[in-house]
């Protein structure tokens, strides 16, 4: 083997190596940045007072979150899931409670357990009011069963 001959075989060779590492630490970099959040985010916008009526809850499906708007009271906002394994409960309007359909939890208008397995009650969110005018739930903010924001 020339010198020419080793020189340029030494330079494919390097180059060959560098192109591995860098692939190599691209595949590292990508294992350690996941490209999919599951956790949607807690905090949401969720239209503006007049959307939602008086009396019965609103249901908001993406979100599982009922939202109770009272004349003298105001809004407040349920956690639809349940306590127990996570189904999505029922609002009815005739017992004013909420029914787990999967294993026949009941819960109280304020949410609280009245016939289990259900081992705590249903969870209130903070609502307030935006600098646009609509309402806000923070999923992240717990408030008790009393809470109301007055519009
Ligand atoms: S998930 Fe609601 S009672 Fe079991």
């Amino acid at each position: 083997m020339n010198r020419r001959s080793f020189l340029s075989w030494g330079t494919v060779g390097v180059g060959s190596l560098v192109a591995a590492m860098g692939v190599s630490l691209a595949a590292v970099v990508r294992f350690l940045m996941p490209s999919v959040y599951y956790e949607p985010p807690q905090t949401f916008k969720i239209g503006n007072p007049a959307d939602f009526p008086f009396g019965p809850p609103t249901f908001l499906v993406d979100e599982k979150i009922f939202v109770f708007r009272d004349r003298e009271k105001g809004f407040s906002a349920a956690s639809a899931v349940c306590t127990h394994l996570g189904c999505t409960v029922a609002h009815f309007q005739s017992d004013n409670r909420f029914h787990c359909p999967c294993h026949g939890s009941v819960f109280a208008p304020d949410g609280s357990v009245l016939h289990g397995p259900a081992p705590k009650g249903l969870q209130w969110f903070e609502v307030t009011q935006a600098r646009d005018g609509q309402l806000r739930i923070d999923k992240d903010k717990a408030v008790p069963p009393t809470y109301r924001l007055m519009v």
